[in-house]
């Protein structure tokens, strides 16, 4: 059990329409702060007011990207309360990509005190409108000072929250996108697994490019046969295909999303069948032609369940459900969004309150 020190704010910002919010430029009154020092451990854990740190340029999280992060959300329900989705799971997975990237980890209770400690002392900043939210990042970064490749002796831990708006606010629309087939994000062995920064800065590219032809976003095939799918840019994905939901297994360079995790729990609990394997460009794509892909949707924490109504590779292009949500993918958003927001009964134990 952490023993937290709170430093309010003098004064506190004023908190931005609602209506107008744009994804991760507003940050809200406070921050969680912990340090880890070599032979002391992690040590003085606080809320204290946002604003910028000091730090040398030749701090080593600059140079060699030694960093991990999360991201989740915290949702208001109906009656005004305040609640976390699976942040144990975050927990676990910030721990695994501290392990790859020789970060010294944070035990899971702390990690989720440390969590709706600041959620708790911002929590007026929960927005309470249909489909908004408070997104979190949790991170943590090397803050030795020097040159040279190796593990930093010093980290820091911070947690900053910032209100969004919702996703689909004129209703859920369909994404398009395309199979990337010259950059790879991951590759086995690597950092795959891992929400770390590089990861992220390694796949911009393929993503500006993806825009520049009118696409959402990309899908990654694997790094060595350039020929099963990945993942896209920030979502799992899943296909149905012949009533059966079929979603690349996690051979190491795909994310474990938690989105997905949830999803696989409950659609194999409504009894439809999931296999979690290879599933190549080609096998996809022939699917899609001989129309036995019946539907197609990323899964993350910023969209929830996003359709994918249109799916291009090399010169071919194939429409899934007609463009359309399809109803398995309609059922799935609304029974998570309904538990994250508290309109669903929670039968998982998924739902964690902040108070
Ligand atoms: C690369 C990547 N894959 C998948 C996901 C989905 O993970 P989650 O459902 O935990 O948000 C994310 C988002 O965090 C991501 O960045």
């Amino acid at each position: 059990m952490l023993d937290i020190k709170i430093t309010r704010a003098e004064t506190l910002k004023p908190q931005p329409d609602p209506d107008t919010l744009v994804f991760g430029r507003t940050f809200t009154d406070h921050m969680f702060l912990m340090n880890y020092d070599a032979g002391q451990g992690w040590h003085d854990p606080r809320v204290v007011p946002y604003g910028p740190l000091p730090f040398e340029l030749s701090c080593m999280v600059f140079h060699y990207a030694q960093e991990i992060f999360e991201g989740m959300k915290a949702y208001r329900t109906p009656d005004g309360k305040v609640q976390l989705f699976r942040p144990y799971e975050n927990a676990k997975r910030m721990n695994s990509s501290c392990r790859r990237m020789c970060i010294p980890e944070i035990p899971e209770d702390d990690f989720v005190q440390a969590v709706k400690a600041v959620v708790g002392v911002d929590q007026a900043w929960v927005p309470g409108k249909v489909g908004t939210s408070l997104y979190i990042r949790p991170f943590i970064i090397a803050t030795d000072n020097g040159l040279g490749v190796h593990a930093s002796h010093s980290y820091l831990f911070a947690v900053i929250c910032c209100p969004v708006g919702a996703y689909y606010p004129e209703g859920i629309n369909p994404v398009k996108i395309y199979v990337e087939d010259e950059d790879v994000r991951a590759v086995k062995g690597g950092t795959g697994f891992t929400k770390c920064g590089g990861n992220y800065a390694a796949s911009i590219r393929a993503g500006e490019r993806a825009e520049e032809q009118g696409f959402s976003q990309v899908l990654w095939l694997d790094g060595v046969h350039r020929k099963y799918i990945e993942e896209v840019g920030s979502m799992n994905v899943m296909f149905k295909i012949n009533g059966t939901v079929i979603t690349p297994e996690l051979t190491g360079s795909v994310l474990p999303g938690i989105t997905r995790k949830s999803c696989l729990e409950l659609i194999r609990g409504w009894g439809i069948p999931v296999e979690e394997r290879l599933i190549s460009a080609q096998e996809l794509f022939d699917a899609a032609q001989a129309g036995t892909l019946e539907e197609a949707w990323g899964t993350g924490t910023a969209a929830v369940v996003s359709p994918i109504g249109l799916l291009a590779w090399e010169d071919r292009k194939e429409t899934v459900s007609g463009g359309n949500i399809g109803p398995l993918t309609q059922k799935l958003y609304d029974t998570l969004t309904g538990i994250q927001w508290g309109t669903v009964e929670d039968t998982h134990d998924w739902i964690v309150p902040v108070q």
